[in-house]
């Protein structure tokens, strides 16, 4: 034992030696890869979120496209193989200090200057609500609710056809809510009952999201303005939306909020969709399943069982009731 441990000691002097540092040895790996430093608690799940968002033709995991690989622990970007997915925007990942590895802060450049127009996100909220098809009516679900993100008054969207899908698909497996690809979600913020801007996710066919934002002239903007804090988008966006913290008012749903720092926590909710056991059931804020944190599932599978109460329920939705154990 003792013998093995001074091996491993000497072994590791030596290619400290050989390599300065004590880092891991490059020194096999092409001259196009650089070493993405990047000091994340879920690196891996990051790349697999930004990088998949440059593979084409459409997002798909970056590790199996070979834009990424990780070794030895540590992770590294093709950057050759990123120039062929995206020949006019890799350029823009700059090694700034030119010390030969990415660090999070280059890489949060590169995705400021090129993550919008890698995913195509429409340049005007206009042209967003054309490709779409966003236009609020009752087929899409209203949320209304003052949150964490902004104190203006969110009114969220998502179409009730996508909700009702997640919910089946909860149904016949997993108990997750997933969305179908394509999904939309949006969040308008109201400040004194004016529109100031537009947040929206949209459903990657890789199961991420797209994050973005529109100010209130309607034009794609690099982050929110409301108060109490600018968030920038993407990269500001999932640190909430991929993490495990809960919050207000959904943590405390289907009983109300106290107020934040900030004002009001409140989802504007009829007491008939403030149901204890369809929120015990489907759990949907503590386990957001696909990186959505609003209780869509459970507000819609709430006005279902309040449909079946007042008679007034469509088969289909009485069997997907049914199939939730609701
Ligand atoms: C401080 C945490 C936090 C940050 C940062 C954050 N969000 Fe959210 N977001 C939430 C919460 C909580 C909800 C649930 C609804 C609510 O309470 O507002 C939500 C809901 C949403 C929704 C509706 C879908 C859903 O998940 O319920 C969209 C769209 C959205 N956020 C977009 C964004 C964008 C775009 C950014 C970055 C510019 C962002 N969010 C940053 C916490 C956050």
């Amino acid at each position: 034992m003792k013998m093995l441990f001074t091996g491993t000691v000497s072994v590791l002097l030596l290619s400290g030696l050989l390599f300065g540092c004590g880092g891991p040895d490059e020194s096999d790996l092409p001259d196009s890869f650089a070493r993405l430093d990047l000091d994340q608690s879920e690196p891996r799940r990051f790349l697999q979120y930004y990088f998949g968002g440059y593979v084409t033709p459409r997002p798909a995991d970056p590790f199996e496209a070979g834009l990424v690989r990780e070794r030895g622990g540590h992770f590294y970007l093709d950057r050759d193989a990123l120039a062929q997915h995206r020949p006019a925007l890799s350029g823009r990942l700059r090694d700034a200090n030119r010390n030969g590895r990415i660090e999070w802060e280059e890489m949060e450049a590169f995705i400021d200057r090129s993550y919008n127009e890698a995913r195509a996100i429409p340049p005007s909220l206009a042209a967003f609500a054309d490709s779409a098809g966003f236009a609020p009516d009752s087929t899409w679900m209203e949320v209304v609710v003052h949150g964490v993100m902004t104190t203006a008054e969110r009114r969220i969207y998502v179409r009730e056809e996508a909700v009702r899908a997640a919910l089946r698909r909860a149904a016949e497996t997993d108990g997750r809510i997933v969305y179908p690809d394509g999904t939309v979600i949006v969040g308008r913020h109201y400040l004194n009952d004016a529109l100031a801007e537009t947040t929206a996710m949209r459903k990657r066919p890789d199961g991420f999201w797209d994050f973005f934002a529109y100010d209130g002239e309607g034009m794609l903007a690099l982050e929110t303005s409301t108060p109490p804090r600018p968030l920038k988008s993407p990269v500001q966006c999932v640190g909430c939306h991929f993490g495990n913290k809960t919050f207000e008012p959904e943590k405390s749903f289907p009983a109300p909020a106290p107020p934040g720092p900030h004002g009001p926590r409140e989802a504007y909710v009829p007491d008939a969709l403030r149901d204890a056991e369809v929120t015990r059931r489907l759990d949907e804020h503590r386990r957001r399943a696909d990186t959505v944190l609003g209780l869509y599932g459970t507000l819609f599978a709430s006005k279902l069982k309040a449909r079946r109460q007042a008679g007034t329920l469509d088969p289909a939705d009485a069997a997907l009731l049914d199939a939730l154990g609701l």
